[in-house]
């Protein structure tokens, strides 16, 4: 299956090849798009470049927008009519970098990123928070974990998104495990109890009931 991936920096990058080593194919699109070229000349047969945003998405089963929560609003608005009927996975965290280097949040504490993309995005497209749980490295350093792969925590209220998030997770190595609705993203963020995890699924389900 095809899935778009908006966004070729530290984590999209990082996910457009973990699927594409579990087969998925790509159609890749960045602001830069020499940035979405190197990635797609580096992944081989399994990517294409796609002409802007919104070509990105035509065909596409899945849609990732890999991109800094500051941008995603505008690339939502910009893409809005391909992304209905669509499963949108966002591995955004709420946060923004100062020109100190400085982490800050975007969002008042305790409010659910969730949410607030989910209130973004045009009727009819199914948002599942995934992908951002872990650091870029970390993310492929544990994908195809042996004997007993790693869980990849995603949140969302749409039962086909979570489904269809699934097999995404499966296709790049994990094992997936739903850690509530959309209303509990914050627990997957930098900051969050399962942010950063490896962990295998008995451990996940136990931490997941004990928050
Ligand atoms: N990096 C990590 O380890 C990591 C891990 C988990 C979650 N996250 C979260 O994931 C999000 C992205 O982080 P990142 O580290 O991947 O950021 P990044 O390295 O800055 O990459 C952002 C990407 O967005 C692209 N972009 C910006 N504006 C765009 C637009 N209008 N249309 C299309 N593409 C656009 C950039 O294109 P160009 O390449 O052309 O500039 C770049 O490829 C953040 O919210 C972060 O908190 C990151």
């Amino acid at each position: 299956m095809t899935t778009a991936i908006i966004g070729t920096g530290g984590i999209g990058s990082a996910i457009a090849r973990q699927l594409a080593s579990g087969g998925e194919t790509l159609r890749l699109s960045s602001a830069d798009p020499a940035s979405a070229r190197t990635l797609a000349a580096q992944i081989g047969r399994a990517a294409v470049v796609a002409v802007d945003n919104r070509d990105a998405v035509q065909g596409a089963d899945a849609v990732v927008l890999a991109l800094r929560f500051t941008v995603l609003k505008g690339v939502i608005d910009e893409i809005a009519g391909p992304l209905t009927g669509q499963l949108v996975v966002v591995p955004s965290n709420p946060l923004t970098l100062d020109a100190h280097g400085s982490l800050s949040l975007v969002l008042p504490k305790g409010q659910s990123s969730g949410k607030v993309v989910a209130g973004w995005l045009p009727a009819g497209a199914r948002l599942a928070m995934a992908f951002g749980t872990m650091s870029a490295d970390l993310f492929e350093s544990a994908s195809n974990r042996s004997p007993q792969p790693a869980v990849l925590f995603y949140v969302t209220d749409d039962d086909r998104a979570g489904q269809e998030v699934e097999r995404l997770i499966r296709a790049a190595g994990f094992e997936p495990v739903k850690a509530g609705g959309l209303e509990q993203s914050g627990r997957l963020e930098v900051g969050g109890d399962l942010h950063d995890l490896v962990v295998g699924p008995a451990e996940a389900r136990s931490l997941i009931g004990g928050a």
